[in-house]
C-alpha cells in the first residue's frame, strides 16, 4: 500500500485537537505528514512542522504559501486537514478544494449557511472529498446503534434524546480567560456559542443514528453568565423528516459534568443508550425485556462495528481512534473506495443551518422554524 501524503493547517504545538489528528491520520500507515502550516505564528509553525518530521521546504509559514507550494509539486498532498479556529475554515477549505485537494475540515464547517452551501457545491464540482470531523460517529458502538436502527432491531424510532453538556466554562471568575472568552464573542465564534461548539455534534449524531435528517427545530438559548453575549446553555427541540421527536440539551456551565456527550434512542420495540465517557458499551433494552450491556469487540456485532474496532474486547478504545477511523475512510475514498458513514460537507452545512435557525428561534421565543439549508428544502 502506497502511503498518502497528508498536510495539516492549524493544530500547532499546544493546540487542543492537533494531536488527535496526528495520531488519527498516521495510526494505520495510510497517511504520512508531508506538509503543514501549523500555527498562526509562521516561525513557530515552520519549526514545529520540522520537529514533526516535515521537510524544510514543506514546512510552510501560512496556508496560502502551502497552497501555492503544494500545487506546484508532483507529490502534492492527497489530503489537507483544516484544524484552525472556526472563522478561518471557509476560506481555507474553499481554496484547497478549488485547488484540487481533498479536505477534512473541523467543525463547525463554516460560520454561515451560505458559506456552507458554497462548500457543498464546490466539493461536488471538484469531485474531491470534503469531510467534516464529526468523529464521535466513528466509535464502534455508535456504528452498532446505527446498524441496529437500520436493520429494524428497535423498530421505528419515536424519540432521540442527546446531550452534550459539560461544566468547563461554569466558573464565572474565569470567564475573562482568553481561551474561554472568544467562544462567547460573536466576532470570533459567530452567531452561536455552545450550540455551534458542542450542540452540533449531538445533533449530527441524532441524525446519524436515526438515519434521518433534521427538518425543524425550536430553541431556547441562555447566557447564564450575563457577561457572555452568546449562549452558554441551550435546549433545542427538533423533528426529523420522518417525524421522530428530538430533544437536545447542550451546556458549558453544567459543573460536575465532564465530557458530557450522550445519546438515547427510543424505538417502538426497544431503547439504546451510549455515552462518550463509556464509549465501549451500549445499553440496550428490548420492549418488555431486561437491559443488556453490549460490549465493543464481542461476538455478533455488525460488520460496521467490527470495522471500526481497533482494540480487542475489554481494552479501552480512545477518542483519537475514532478520529483514526475518519482517516481510514478518507484514505479509502481517495483511493477510490468510498465508504459509508463518512461525515461530509452536506453534514457540515446542515449543522450550520440548524445553528442559524436555532438562533432565530431562540430570539423568537422558541418559535418552530425550518432547520434545513435552502438547498435541501
Ligand atoms: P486551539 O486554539 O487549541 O488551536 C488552534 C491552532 O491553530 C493553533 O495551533 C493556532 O496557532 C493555529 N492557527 C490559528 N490560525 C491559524 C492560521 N490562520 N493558519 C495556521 N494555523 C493557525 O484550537 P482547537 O481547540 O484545537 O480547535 C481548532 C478547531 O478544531 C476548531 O474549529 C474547533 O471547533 C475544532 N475542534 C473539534 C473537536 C472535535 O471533536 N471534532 C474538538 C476540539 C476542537
Amino acid at each position: 500500500m502506497t502511503r498518502l501524503n497528508w498536510g495539516m493547517i492549524g493544530g500547532g504545538e499546544g493546540s487542543q485537537i492537533g494531536p488527535a489528528h496526528r495520531l488519527g491520520a498516521q495510526a494505520d500507515g495510510n497517511f504520512v505528514l508531508a506538509a503543514g502550516a501549523l500555527d498562526h505564528d509562521a516561525d513557530k509553525g515552520r519549526d514545529y512542522a520540522q520537529r514533526l518530521g516535515v521537510a524544510a521546504d514543506r514546512a510552510y509559514g501560512d496556508w496560502r504559501e502551502m497552497l501555492a507550494g503544494e500545487r506546484a509539486r508532483e507529490d502534492r498532498v492527497d489530503l489537507v486537514t483544516v484544524a484552525t479556529p472556526n472563522s478561518t475554515h471557509f476560506e481555507i477549505t474553499k481554496a484547497f478544494l478549488e485547488g484540487g485537494f481533498n479536505v477534512l475540515c473541523e467543525k463547525p464547517m463554516t460560520m454561515s449557511v451560505e458559506e456552507g452551501e458554497e462548500i457543498v457545491k464546490i466539493a461536488a464540482k471538484s469531485g474531491k472529498i470534503c469531510a467534516v470531523n464529526y468523529c464521535y460517529s466513528a466509535y464502534p458502538m455508535v456504528r452498532e446503534m446505527r446498524e441496529m436502527v437500520r436493520t429494524g432491531q428497535v423498530g421505528k424510532i419515536r424519540l432521540v434524546v442527546s446531550n452534550f453538556s459539560h461544566g468547563h466554562h461554569g466558573d464565572a471568575t474565569d470567564a475573562d480567560n482568553p481561551r474561554v472568552r472568544w467562544r462567547y464573542d460573536p466576532a470570533m465564534a459567530g452567531v452561536s456559542g455552545q450550540f455551534a461548539d458542542c450542540g452540533i455534534h449531538a445533533l449530527h449524531m441524532a441524525s446519524f443514528i436515526a438515519g434521518d435528517q433534521v427538518r425543524s427545530l425550536s430553541a431556547d438559548f441562555a447566557s447564564t453568565i450575563p457577561s457572555r453575549e452568546l449562549e452558554d446553555d441551550a435546549m433545542v427541540n427538533f423533528r426529523l423528516e420522518g417525524g421522530t421527536v428530538g430533544r437536545l440539551w447542550t451546556s458549558s456551565v453544567a459543573i460536575g459534568r465532564q465530557h458530557g456527550f450522550e445519546i438515547q434512542v427510543f424505538g417502538e420495540t426497544g431503547g439504546m443508550r451510549w455515552a462518550s465517557e463509556q464509549p465501549n458499551q451500549v445499553y440496550y433494552t428490548p420492549v418488555g425485556g431486561r437491559t443488556q450491556i453490549m460490549e465493543k469487540g464481542e461476538n455478533g456485532l455488525s460488520s460496521e462495528a467490527e470495522r471500526m474496532t481497533r482494540v480487542g474486547i475489554a481494552h479501552p478504545e480512545g477518542f483519537p481512534l475514532a478520529v483514526a477511523n475518519i482517516y481510514v475512510d478518507l484514505a479509502a475514498g481517495i483511493r477510490g473506495d468510498v465508504r459509508d458513514g463518512l461525515p461530509t460537507a452536506e453534514d457540515g452545512v446542515r449543522s450550520m443551518a440548524a445553528v442559524h435557525q436555532a438562533v432565530a428561534s431562540a430570539k423568537a421565543n422558541g418559535e418552530w422554524v425550518d432547520a434545513r439549508p435552502p438547498m435541501y428544502r
